[in-house]
């Protein structure tokens, strides 16, 4: 099947996992446009980490708690919650921040405004409080982190850093927290009262963040694909 036939399909209340397929074509396209690190200049290495410590740092457990606020079902609360408590108690935007300091890469006003508009934009669609949109969107960005982690790991090292906690952490415990997120999106998936949405509506969330995702990595690329 294409993934244009596939787009215009309604899921099955029973088939999280069809939906896992996508994701991983979406990740994999991303990984793949990763500009070279021998090609980049110092400066181009240090926005990319800027830019992501932009979107992550503030971000990551405000988007988490939408999805906890949206879901009903009590599989899906208690798998976001624990999500919450390990990145509240064990301090992952602190560990982030370190990381971006010893990167000589702290994000400074032209960063955050190269990621604004495609920030502003998930911002909006989370405040719709849609569950399994959301949910969707979260195993999506868990999936991205834990395989952006080695590229991310090798642009800090090029910039003189040995720190390396946030992406040895992130590179191992998001691979399950993304399994369990899907685990969550089938409880919400089974629990919904009315029809399931077409399969490119349930992407809704996952299109905007990789347009924000895209805007980390070329902002002035990602800014070409907007109409
Ligand atoms: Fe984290």
């Amino acid at each position: 099947m294409t993934p244009e036939s596939f787009a215009l399909m309604t899921p099955k209340r029973s088939d999280a996992a069809s939906l896992q397929d996508q994701l991983d074509r979406v990740i994999d396209d991303l990984l793949a446009s990763l500009p070279n690190p021998d090609h980049l200049s110092p400066n181009e290495r240090r926005g990319i980490i800027a830019r992501y410590t932009a979107v992550l740092e503030g971000n990551f457990i405000y988007w988490m708690t939408a999805a906890n606020l949206s879901v009903v079902s009590q599989e899906a609360h208690a798998v976001i919650q624990d999500n919450l408590h390990e990145e509240v108690q064990d301090n992952h935007p602190g560990m982030l921040r370190k990381f971006a300091i010893a990167a000589h890469a702290v994000p400074t006003d032209s960063d955050a405004l190269a990621i604004y508009p495609h920030l502003e934009d998930v911002r909006l669609f989370v405040g719709r409080l849609s569950a399994m949109r959301i949910v969707l969107m979260m195993a999506f960005f868990e999936g991205f982190i834990t395989r952006f982690m080695p590229y991310l790991a090798e642009l800090a090292t090029r910039q003189g850093s040995a720190e390396q906690k946030y992406t040895e952490v992130h590179g191992v415990c998001d691979v399950v927290h993304t399994q369990e997120l899907f685990r969550a999106l089938q409880a919400e998936m089974t629990l919904a009262q009315e029809p399931l949405p077409p399969v490119a509506e349930l992407l809704e969330g996952v299109g905007l963040l990789r347009t924000l995702i895209q805007s980390i990595i070329q902002p002035r690329a990602a800014e070409a694909r907007t109409p």
